[in-house]
C-alpha cells in the first residue's frame, strides 16, 4: 500500500519566505516520491474563521495556488485543490461532529488560548468572541484528512493536537460503524527550517515580520535591508549561529555556500555587505519562479483550471468514499 502524504496551506496572507522553507520546498521535494501519494489543498473553509474580508480570502487563494505552481509542483501527479470544491468534507465534517465529544473540542489549544484570553481580559464570558467555527475547526480538519485517507499529516508542532483529535474521532467512528477511516499520523519533521523574520522572531504574519516571497526585485532588497542586526562594526568577528541573516542565507543555500559565509562573518563581513550578498543570492533564486508567478497571476483563470481539474481528480475518490460513510450511519436512497 502507498503511503498517503496530505497537508492543508490556510489560505490566509501572502506567502513568505518562512513557508517557503518550512511547508512549500519540503513538500514539492516529497511529491517527486513515486512511492508516495500527496494531497497538498487550500484550507480556504479553514481562512473563513479568521475573520478575513471576502477580498483577502479571494486574493490569498489566488496568491497561495500560483506560489505552489510557481515553485514548481507537479500538478498531474499531486492531487492540488481547493477544500470548498470538495463538498464531501464539509458533508463528513458534520457526520464527525455527531462523534466528537464536546468534551475534547473544549481542549483545544487555539480554542483554550481564546478562553484564556477572556478570562484574563475580565470578560464575564468566556466565549466572548468565538465562533463555532472555531471551536470545530479541528473537525473540519480531521475530515479534510480521512476523507483521503491519509496515513501521514506533514505539519508544525502546533497542529499535532489536531491530527490526535482527528484520530480520535476516527476510532470512535470505526467503534460504531465499522472500520472506515485509516487512522492518521502527525509527521513533524525536525530539520525543516524554521525562518527568523525582520525582527529576528519566527518568521510569521502574527508578528507581522515576514518577506513575501514574491515582491517586486525593488522591494524585495529593501525587506532584507531591513532585517535586524546588532551594532558590530565592519571589521569584527560576527557570530552567524543565532543570526537572521546568516540563518535565511543557510535555508537557501548549500553547505559549501554556507561555510564560506560562515569565513565572511569571521573575518568581520560588514552587516551591509552581508544583506547585500543574501539579497543577490535570494534574488537569483527567485528571479525564475517570481516571473511565473506574475504570469499566473495575471490569468487567475489558468490557476481556477488547474485547481478545478485537481478537484475533480479527487472527487472520483471523495464521492464513493462519501456514499460508503453516509451508508454506513443508515442514509442511503431509500430504495436501496
Ligand atoms: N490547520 C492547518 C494550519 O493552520 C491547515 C490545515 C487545514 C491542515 N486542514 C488540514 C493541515 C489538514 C494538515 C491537514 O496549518
Amino acid at each position: 500500500m502507498k503511503q498517503v502524504y496530505l497537508t492543508g496551506i490556510t489560505t490566509s496572507g501572502t506567502p513568505h519566505l518562512g513557508n517557503y522553507a518550512g511547508a512549500i520546498r519540503p513538500a514539492i521535494e516529497a511529491s517527486t516520491d513515486p512511492e508516495t501519494e500527496q494531497f497538498y489543498f487550500l484550507a480556504d473553509l479553514h481562512a473563513l474563521i479568521k475573520g478575513f474580508s471576502p477580498d483577502d480570502v479571494r486574493r490569498s487563494r489566488i496568491e497561495v495556488a500560483a506560489t505552489w505552481m510557481a515553485m514548481g509542483l507537479d500538478t498531474d501527479k499531486a492531487y492540488f485543490y481547493c477544500q470548498s470544491d470538495i463538498p464531501e468534507i464539509p458533508a463528513l465534517a458534520w457526520l464527525l461532529s455527531c462523534q466528537a465529544s464536546k468534551g475534547l473540542l473544549n481542549r483545544a489549544h487555539a480554542y483554550k488560548a481564546c478562553v484564556q484570553e477572556n478570562e484574563a481580559s475580565g470578560s464575564n464570558d468566556p466565549d466572548k468572541g468565538i465562533t463555532m467555527g472555531l471551536f470545530s475547526y479541528p473537525v473540519l480538519m480531521a475530515a479534510d484528512i480521512l476523507m483521503f485517507k491519509a496515513n501521514k499529516v506533514p505539519v508544525g508542532k502546533d497542529q499535532i493536537q489536531h491530527i490526535e483529535m482527528a484520530r480520535d474521532m476516527a476510532q470512535r467512528f470505526n467503534h460504531h460503524y465499522g472500520e472506515l477511516f485509516v487512522l492518521p499520523e502527525a509527521q513533524v519533521d525536525d530539520s525543516t527550517a524554521v525562518l527568523a523574520g525582520l525582527d529576528g522572531r519566527k518568521m510569521s504574519k502574527s508578528y507581522n515580520n515576514t518577506i513575501a516571497l514574491f515582491l517586486p526585485e525593488k522591494q524585495f532588497r529593501k525587506h532584507i535591508m531591513k532585517i535586524k542586526t546588532n551594532s558590530l562594526e565592519p571589521g569584527e568577528p560576527k557570530d552567524p549561529d543565532g543570526n537572521t541573516l546568516f540563518e535565511i542565507y543557510q535555508a537557501f543555500a548549500t553547505p559549501e555556500q554556507t561555510d564560506d559565509v560562515r569565513q565572511k562573518y569571521a573575518d568581520g563581513i560588514a552587516w551591509g555587505e552581508m544583506k547585500q550578498y543574501l539579497f543577490e543570492h535570494l534574488n537569483e533564486l527567485l528571479k525564475e519562479p517570481r516571473d511565473k508567478y506574475a504570469e499566473l497571476i495575471a490569468r487567475p483563470e489558468t490557476i481556477g483550471e488547474i485547481l478545478e481539474a485537481g478537484a475533480s481528480r479527487a472527487r472520483v475518490l471523495s464521492q464513493p468514499y462519501a456514499a460508503e460513510l453516509y451508508d454506513a450511519v443508515g442514509i442511503k436512497p431509500m430504495w436501496q
